[in-house]
């Protein structure tokens, strides 16, 4: 890696000179890349950077609140709550590829909105090395909001990272003293929540699932798993208190991997998976009960959809 501190002064320089005076915007997803890059135009252009961060309301637990403390040091940061017309968007679709669908579509339509008001000319993004080398085209372009600047016709867009690996940009991160927690969080898909709920996106599974995931994230640290999450495959009977409920059930799964193309299934002792086991079927009425995925991918992707 170059020197960091070299490295953030010739990018803040470089995105001043081709900004200039203009507006540029930037969309914020919680993870590390999209951060570092809003940190890093902001150091260059202040306030002519609008970083917007589109709430879908298929975020981790308290990812909103985090963004909003992390960079409330901007006075143009947005947040914009979408939750409700996400969840209206996706509406009864059962499909995979269509909730996808949706759901960059609704991304794109929101950010478009922010940016077509805060007459930007130029879109920041996050873009890192492995991102443009990725032949098989894992579905990210909603996370950087691809598909807009067919919307907008920007002067230009600007991507600061993108000669960087991943564990560079985490150095970068450090040195732009953006929180550890978002320096060191988990990869996180762009459609968030709505993959690890197998079917219809609603209210219910929502809660179910990012209560399911902020246990699971907390249960498995020592783990270091590559990525950990809960999903909501399905429904299966339990008894509650005096009464059987057709309730939900909630797959862990807690993987290791180098670059998410493989990946193998972690061995997680007894205890800690009782643990979870009690932590998600007490956190919500209709839980009815938690099971382990010990398959590698392959055969199975890490996500569930
Ligand atoms: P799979 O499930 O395909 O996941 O084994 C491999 C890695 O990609 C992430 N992933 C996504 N990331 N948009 C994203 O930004 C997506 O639609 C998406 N689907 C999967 C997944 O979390 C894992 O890290």
């Amino acid at each position: 890696m170059v020197d960091v501190d070299s490295f953030i002064d010739e990018k803040v320089e470089e995105i001043s000179e081709e900004v200039g005076e203009k507006n540029a915007v930037i969309g914020l997803s919680g993870g590390v890349d999209s951060s570092t890059a809003a940190a890093l135009a902001y150091e260059a252009i202040g306030d002519q950077l609008t970083a917007v961060y589109v709430d879908t309301g298929l975020m981790r637990k308290g990812e909103t609140e985090q963004i909003r403390e992390t960079f409330e040091y901007m006075d143009s940061l947005r947040i914009v709550d979408a939750k409700d017309r996400f969840l209206d968007a996706l509406g009864g679709e059962t499909d995979p590829e269509e909730k996808r669908h949706i759901i960059g579509e609704q991304f794109i339509r929101e950010f478009e909105e922010v940016a077509r008001e805060v007459d930007a000319d130029y879109l920041v993004q996050g873009t890192i090395y492995p991102d443009r080398i990725e032949s098989e085209g894992t579905i990210k372009s909603h996370h950087n909001v691809g598909g807009l600047p067919e919307r907008i016709d920007f002067d230009g867009i600007v991507e600061p990272m993108r000669d960087l690996y991943k564990d560079e940009v985490r150095e970068v991160a450090r040195e732009l003293d953006l929180e550890s927690i978002i320096a060191e969080r988990m990869p996180f898909p762009g459609p968030g929540l709505a993959v690890r709920i197998i079917g219809e996106v609603t209210e219910e599974k929502l809660e179910v699932a990012r209560e399911a995931n902020h246990v699971v994230e907390e249960e498995l640290e020592e783990y270091e798993p590559w990525q950990a999450l809960a999903a909501v495959i399905g429904k299966a009977t339990g008894v509650k208190g005096d009464n059987r409920v057709h309730g939900w059930v909630v797959a862990v799964r807690s993987v290791e991997s180098r670059d998410g193309m493989t990946a193998r299934a972690q061995e997680i002792d007894w205890e800690t998976l009782q643990r979870m086991q009690s932590r998600i079927t007490g956190a919500h009425e209709n839980v009815a009960r938690v099971v382990y995925d010990v398959t590698h991918k392959p055969p199975a992707t890490i996500e569930y959809e």
